[in-house]
């Protein structure tokens, strides 16, 4: 279990932990108010749904009530047909009541930590460059790869855990996470 980790900017009450099954109904309602119901139609969404995060890399950032005011995870994917696996990160989150207090970058800097911990390769995301820049993502490793429907080609970014990961990385990405159970009703029918 990994340690929460204290967000030392303006947010100084807030920690980061691991989510447990008990913050899932908050962190969706966050999502709704952070970033309205579109989010669901984005091509990240395709490589998500039916699938659960990575193992132990799902995190929420609690406020000293235990509120969940943030949210990240992270997904296993496959770099094109027979490529190496790697990691997709979102969404990330803020409680737009506490924007621009360290909790955003304390979730990425808590998830690259975990992933590089986890021995994970590399990481890919959809954002902003010049706020993902900061935590050392980019567009330079990304050229050869694509979602898997629409998206912006300047805002697939990259960062490699380790050095050579995404080096003659090619083609679309692909789900590779554990499933969701079905349904029990499928289940019993199946
Ligand atoms: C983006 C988001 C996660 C950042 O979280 P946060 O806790 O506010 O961020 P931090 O406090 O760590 O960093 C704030 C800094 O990032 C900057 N920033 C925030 N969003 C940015 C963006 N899209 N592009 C560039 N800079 C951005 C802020 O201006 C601020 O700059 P400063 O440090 O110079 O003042 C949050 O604003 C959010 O939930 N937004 C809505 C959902 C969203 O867009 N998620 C990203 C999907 S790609």
């Amino acid at each position: 279990m990994e340690m929460p980790v204290e967000i030392v900017d303006r947010a100084p009450a807030s920690l980061i932990v691991a989510e447990t099954a008990a913050d899932i109904a908050a962190r969706e309602a966050l999502l709704d108010r952070a970033m309205g119901p579109k989010r669901k139609k984005k091509s990240s969404e395709k490589l998500r749904r039916g699938r659960r995060p990575s193992e132990g890399l799902a995190f929420v950032a609690r406020d000293a009530s235990g509120a969940v005011t943030g949210t990240v995870r992270l997904w296993d994917v496959v770099l094109g047909e027979g490529g190496p696996t790697a990691l997709l990160l979102g969404p990330l989150a803020v409680d737009p009541a506490l924007k621009s207090a360290g909790i955003g970058s304390a979730l990425m800097r808590h998830a690259v930590a975990e992933a590089v911990r986890l021995g994970h390769a590399a990481i890919l995301l959809v954002g902003d460059a010049p706020y993902y820049g900061r935590f050392g993502f980019s567009a330079t490793k990304t050229g050869s790869l694509a979602m898997p429907g629409p998206y912006e080609r300047h805002r697939l970014l990259a960062l490699e855990l380790v050095g050579g990961a995404l080096s003659g990385a090619q083609g679309t990405l692909k789900a590779a996470g554990r499933k969701l159970k079905a349904p029990a009703a499928l289940t019993v029918a199946a």
